[in-house]
C-alpha cells in the first residue's frame, strides 16, 4: 500500500516536540533552545509582570477611591455621617422633660399627692430615666473616661464631664424626687447634636429682651464675681397665662439655671451624659392645671414653639 505522503505529513507535523524533552526537569528551568525562563520566554515574563502592575496600580487607585470617599466612617465610627446642618434635626437643638406621660400625645404630670400609688408611675419613670447616670461608674468603658470638668477646665479630647446627682437634691430618687412633699421636680435636657457649640448669652449687659427678669436677675446674681459661670446654656420655666405664673411659684433649677457650657460640643465620647437641670416647682399650686412652658437660651437656639425647638411645654397637676 503506498504511503499517503499528506498523511506522513501531517503526521510528522503533529508529533509534539516537547515529548522529547518531557521529564527533564532542568528544561523547565532554563531550556537553553528557546531561551525561557520557568517555560516562558523574557519578552513572556515581562507582558506579565507590567501587566499585573497596571493590575494592582488600578485597583490600588479604586481602593483609594474608596477611602478617600468614606474616610470619615472608616475611621471613626463614632462621627455621624450627616452632621449640623446637614442633618435632620438641624442645628438647633430641642428641650425635653421627664417624666413622659404614659400616653404620648399628653404632657401632663398629674397626681394625688399624698398617695404612693399615684406618684409611683413618674417615680418609676424618672428612676428609669436616670439609671444611667447612677451607672456610670460601674459601667464597662465608660467610668474611666470621665473627668472633673469645670468652667476654667473643659474635658479633653475622648473625656467626658461627670454629672453629679448628688447636686440634684433634693430632687433624688431616695427623696421620691420630692413628688410625695407636693413639690415635684422634672428634669430637663437638651437633645444632644454633634459637634454643636453653644453661643453662650454670656454677656451679662446685654442679654435678650425676651429673657424672664428673675432669670437675668439670677445670671446677673452668679457671674458677679465668677464670670466664667456666664458660659452656660440658660434655662427658664414659667407659667403660660398669668394664672399659671402665679400658681407655679417658686421654682428652682439644680445644679444651675443652665446646662454648663463645659459639656459642649458633643462629640460622642464613650460614656457621654448629657446635662441635665433638675427643675423643683418649690410650692405649686394644688387641685389646678398649670401650663409650664421651659425655654432654653443660647444665641444659636431657635426658639420655636410650632416646631417644638429650644422650647417645651407640659401641665402638671397635684390633686
Ligand atoms: C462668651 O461665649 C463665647 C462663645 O459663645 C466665647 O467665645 C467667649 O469667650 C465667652 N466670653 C467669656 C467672657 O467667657
Ligand atoms: C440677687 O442678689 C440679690 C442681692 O445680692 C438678692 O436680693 C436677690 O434675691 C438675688 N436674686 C436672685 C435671683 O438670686
Amino acid at each position: 500500500m503506498p504511503r499517503n505522503p499528506k498523511l506522513e505529513e501531517f503526521e510528522i507535523e503533529t508529533k509534539p516536540t516537547r515529548s522529547i524533552r518531557r521529564g527533564n526537569v532542568s528544561n523547565f528551568f532554563y531550556d537553553s533552545n528557546t531561551g525561557a525562563f520557568l517555560g516562558r520566554t523574557a519578552e513572556s515574563w515581562g507582558k506579565i509582570i507590567l501587566f499585573y502592575i497596571i493590575f494592582y496600580a488600578v485597583l490600588g487607585a479604586l481602593f483609594m477611591i474608596c477611602m478617600v470617599t468614606f474616610k470619615e466612617q472608616f475611621i471613626n465610627p463614632r462621627v455621624p455621617r450627616l452632621q449640623q446642618d446637614r442633618g435632620l434635626i438641624g442645628t438647633s437643638p430641642g428641650l425635653g422633660f421627664r417624666p413622659l406621660p404614659p400616653d404620648v400625645r399628653s404632657t401632663l404630670i398629674w397626681y394625688k399627692g399624698t398617695s404612693y400609688e399615684s406618684y409611683k408611675y413618674w417615680e418609676d419613670e424618672l428612676i428609669e430615666f436616670l439609671k444611667v447616670y447612677k451607672m456610670k461608674g460601674q459601667t464597662a468603658g465608660a467610668g474611666q473616661n470621665i473627668f472633673n470638668c469645670g468652667f476654667r477646665s473643659p474635658p479633653p479630647p475622648g473625656k467626658v464631664c461627670d454629672v453629679d446627682i448628688r447636686a440634684w437634691e433634693p430632687c433624688i430618687e431616695e427623696n421620691h424626687f420630692s413628688f410625695h412633699k407636693s413639690s415635684p421636680c422634672i428634669f430637663l435636657k437638651l437633645n444632644r447634636i454633634y459637634g454643636w457649640r453653644p453661643e453662650f448669652y454670656n454677656d451679662t449687659a446685654n442679654l435678650p429682651h425676651d429673657m424672664p427678669h428673675h432669670l437675668q436677675t439670677h445670671i446677673r446674681n452668679l457671674t458677679q464675681y465668677n464670670r466664667d459661670y456666664a458660659n452656660m446654656v440658660w434655662v427658664s420655666c414659667e407659667g403660660e397665662t398669668p394664672a399659671d405664673k402665679e400658681n407655679i411659684g417658686v421654682v428652682r433649677y439644680l445644679p444651675y439655671a443652665g446646662f454648663p457650657g463645659y459639656f459642649y460640643p458633643y462629640m460622642n465620647a464613650e460614656g457621654y451624659l448629657s446635662p441635665l437641670v433638675a427643675v423643683h416647682l418649690v410650692r405649686p399650686k394644688t387641685g389646678r392645671v398649670i401650663n409650664i412652658e421651659c425655654r432654653a437660651w443660647a444665641r444659636n437656639i431657635k426658639y420655636d414653639r410650632r416646631e417644638k425647638l429650644g422650647v417645651v411645654h407640659f401641665e402638671v397637676m397635684i390633686e
